[in-house]
């Protein structure tokens, strides 16, 4: 592709124009100038000069084009009654080789690949393909969004930070799930971007992923109908979604090298059948290839993944895109199914452009590509509606958070109903933990939300937020229970001396523990304890308050040495902008908690499939000390093998086969009320019929997650049981409800992989309903055939 700089004299300003796709002046401020702009130019990048009365012209002549170019007339795909397949042929018939390569790749990330200079239109994103004006389609402006807009704090804007994804799964409720997307999506929206970069579906198979919090917990179906719900919502304003990271990428160590051995039909039954549930639910612009090997090739460059089962037995009508710098070949990854490169054009730029020429990849291939990208867009609304960069709706923002954080906080334990607190009784309380006098953590990496005024622990304008450190958010536990107890003394200590806090929690009526475990992309933990000795400061006031309540902020399982000792225990998880407030109404009983656990909480790491986390070895890492770093990646890095012989048992499906007992079980959760399952009935057929009847036997009104559990016949060879469906209902004090779940025949079959289907095996099925996995009051099997 012929790219031209040039420079006018003197230097306030260039234009760029990359063939005859955009020309475009910027002005630009010499005293800073980007690192970008001080990479060595490509020979073909050489400045020239050009007089300033031609480039007016130059102008003028292109501002004239894209003028008639704008008007329906000359855009015949602008008919919004053809469907987005006809909208999109039509356009890729008008295309150009080099328009069409240049939608097939972003513009560059700095240590991720070399940067265009096309990226100083980029909104501030981690990826911006450049659109084509002469007919019509706008560039992508793409941000990451796993619980909020990203980079707001460097980019000078506002974000809201929702409950992290594990945590809207603990929620089981797909309104709160569509929500949390469309928050998302009116957000993005707002700051100028038309795509998002959340959507994490990868299963919590290894709790000690630094990314969990990104994740929708252990179970494929419920991943699936939540990320599902997220999209449809996310979608809905208008916003390319994404589903990442496709597939099997459940450890940062190592991540650019590792090599995934799986079999299929453990695969298809776990992590891949998270996705194709998700894909099935909604139709998702896109799909982010991981950074791993699969069974021995690059997720980005591996056929299976990408064509035999997700853009055929599947049917994805989106575009695939590498995740950054997980592109390894042109040929390779184009002939397997990858449709887009980010961030750069290392592989799908020239390379691609001289592939095609010379034959080796076909024009029919590209076309598919750019016809995916741009269907995509059309279906999505992203032309025909695109963003209007507006402000942010900051206190609606709020209030959504708070919503799905009251929805999402699990109560572990509660012993002798020592919660919720009676403020009107209570007339002393300690609050201790690390910074719970300013704020709660927050999950860190590219899903990192800014908070307003920075990181709540820094000095004021020192705020900024950085690649793996922990950022705390301006949600103060301390202030939320001083607001709910105004009558009472409530006293803070940080627990960095142990004894002292214990003898704060000595003087006090309850003593609430805020302890927290942090994780962020980039890091796996070595263990799921609380770091900073906050098993031993729970320990020390537990012993000192029998009345010592827990609120843990993490984004996986942790171990709990002392829960015999405490008497109630509550997961926050990461729990956003609004997190304290949405605590102090659970602690205070303003609302009843409803969520239930979507992932094991194990004793000990001792019982995990494994035992430890696999390390790279050194030539597995890339040195990021390098400038060019992103050639190591690129090029490749040795593989090392991690091996899933654990097979189909994922999650509680392990801890149940292998008999080992739990600290708290998969779809575990207490509320401030009681409720009782009764009347089971299973009507036999394609989608088997659950119904039974709910009550609520407590005085207060709440939301009970009712769960349907299968197990197989004794010739599946299965685990003893799997989820198959849920319903959250809402009971009154004293109320009874029927609920009917129906059960995807998907949901009770194997892989056959010789037949390469799902296959329902005749016999037996037993049917288990209620409130966790391990507590299934009505048990009754039926035949199915
Ligand atoms: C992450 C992706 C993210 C991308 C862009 C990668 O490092 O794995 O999840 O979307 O960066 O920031």
């Amino acid at each position: 592709m012929q790219e031209t700089r040039i420079q006018i004299e003197p230097l306030s300003s260039i234009c760029v124009q990359k063939d005859d796709i955009e020309a475009r002046c910027y002005n630009i401020d010499f005293a800073n100038i980007p690192e970008v702009w001080q990479m060595p130019l490509q020979p073909a990048m050489q400045p020239k000069k050009l007089s300033r009365i031609a480039l007016a012209i130059a102008t003028f002549t292109l501002f004239l084009a894209s003028a008639a170019a704008q008007s329906g007339k000359a855009h015949p795909w602008m008919n919004t009654s053809l469907s987005p397949d006809e909208r999109a042929s039509m356009v890729v018939k008008e295309m150009t080789l080099d328009e069409k390569i240049s939608l097939l790749h972003g513009t560059g990330m700095r240590g991720l690949s070399p940067m265009s200079p096309l990226a100083i239109q980029a909104n501030g994103g981690a990826g911006y393909v450049v659109g084509i004006q002469r007919l019509g389609i706008p560039g992508i402006q793409m941000s990451d969004a796993a619980y909020g807009v990203r980079s707001s704090g460097e980019n000078g804007r506002y974000s809201t930070a929702l409950p992290s994804d594990v945590a809207g799964a603990a929620s089981w409720d797909l309104d709160a799930a569509y929500e949390y997307g469309a928050l998302i999506g009116r957000e993005l929206r707002a700051q100028g971007f038309n795509m998002s970069l959340g959507g994490g579906t990868n299963l919590t198979r290894e709790p000690r992923n630094g990314r969990t919090f990104e994740y929708l917990g252990e179970d494929p179906i419920l991943a699936g109908k939540m990320v599902g719900s997220v999209m449809k919502g996310l979608q809905a304003q208008h916003v390319l979604g994404d589903i990442k990271h496709y597939a099997l990428n459940d450890q940062e160590s190592g991540r650019n090298a590792v090599n995934i051995t799986i079999d299929k039909r453990a695969a298809r039954e776990s992590d891949l059948l998270a996705f194709e549930i998700g894909l099935q639910e909604t139709e998702i612009a896109g799909v982010m290839c991981s950074y791993n090997r699969v069974n021995g090739d690059y997720a980005c460059e591996n056929k299976y993944l990408l064509t035999d089962l997700l853009k055929k037995d599947w049917n994805f009508k989106g575009f695939v895109l590498s995740d950054w710098g997980g592109t390894h070949s042109s040929e390779k990854a184009s002939a397997a199914g990858l449709d887009h490169e980010e961030p750069g054009e290392i592989f799908y730029g020239d390379e691609l452009k001289k592939a095609v020429e010379s034959g080796k990849v076909p024009v029919a291939e590209i076309d598919d590509h750019v016809h995916r990208i741009l269907r995509a867009m059309f279906a999505t609304g992203v032309i025909d509606d695109p963003p209007q960069k507006s402000v942010v709706d900051v206190m609606g923002g709020f209030e959504v958070a708070q919503k799905i954080a009251e929805q999402s906080t699990v109560l572990l334990k509660n012993e002798h109903s020592q919660l919720p607190l009676d403020a009107s009784k209570i007339h002393s309380i300690a609050v201790i933990g690390p910074h719970a006098d300013v704020g709660m953590i927050s999950g860190g990496g590219s899903a990192q939300v800014d908070p307003p005024g920075g990181n709540a622990i820094m000095p004021p304008g020192k705020g900024q937020t950085r690649w793996l450190e922990k950022i705390w958010f301006p949600t103060s536990p301390l202030k939320s229970i001083r607001a709910k107890a105004p009558g009472a003394n409530v006293q803070f200590n940080s627990g960095a001396d142990p004894a002292a806090a214990a003898a704060l929690a000595k003087s006090a009526d309850v003593a609430v523990v805020f302890a927290y475990q942090w994780e962020s992309e980039g890091m796996d933990l070595d263990s799921l304890s609380l770091p900073e000795n906050q098993d031993e400061l729970i320990a020390k006031v537990a012993a000192a308050n029998p009345h010592t309540v827990v609120v843990l902020e993490s984004g996986t399982a942790v171990t709990m040495p002392w829960v015999d000792q405490v008497s109630a225990i509550l997961e926050a998880w990461y729990a956003g902008s609004r997190g304290s407030d949405a605590v102090a109404n659970i602690l205070f009983g303003d609302v009843n908690p409803s969520a239930k656990l979507p992932m094991t909480f194990p004793k000990s790491i001792a019982d995990l499939p494994h035992t430890t986390v696999v390390q790279p070895p050194k030539e597995s890492v890339p040195n990021y000390m390098q400038r060019d770093v992103w050639k190591q990646i690129a090029t490749g890095l040795a593989p090392f093998p991690v091996t899933y012989n654990e097979g189909v048992k994922v999650g509680y499906k392990w801890y149940d086969a292998e008999n080992k007992p739990v600290l708290f079980p998969f779809g575990y959760g207490l509320s401030y009320t009681t409720y009782t399952y009764s009347n089971l009935k299973v009507t036999a057929g394609k989608e088997p019929l659950v119904t039974f009847t709910v009550t609520n036997t407590g005085n207060r009104a709440g939301a009970e997650v009712a769960e349907v559990y299968a197990s197989l016949p004794a010739a599946a060879a299965e685990p003893p049981k799997r989820l198959v469906g849920w319903s959250k209902v809402k009971l009154n004090a004293g109320e009874s409800k029927e609920v009917s779940v129906k059960v995807d025949q998907k949901y009770l079959s194997i892989f056959n992989v010789e037949q390469n289907g799902w296959q329902l095996l005749p016999g037996d099925y037993g049917f288990m309903v209620g409130g966790s996995s391990q507590n299934l009051p009505l048990k009754t099997s039926v035949s199915l055939k």
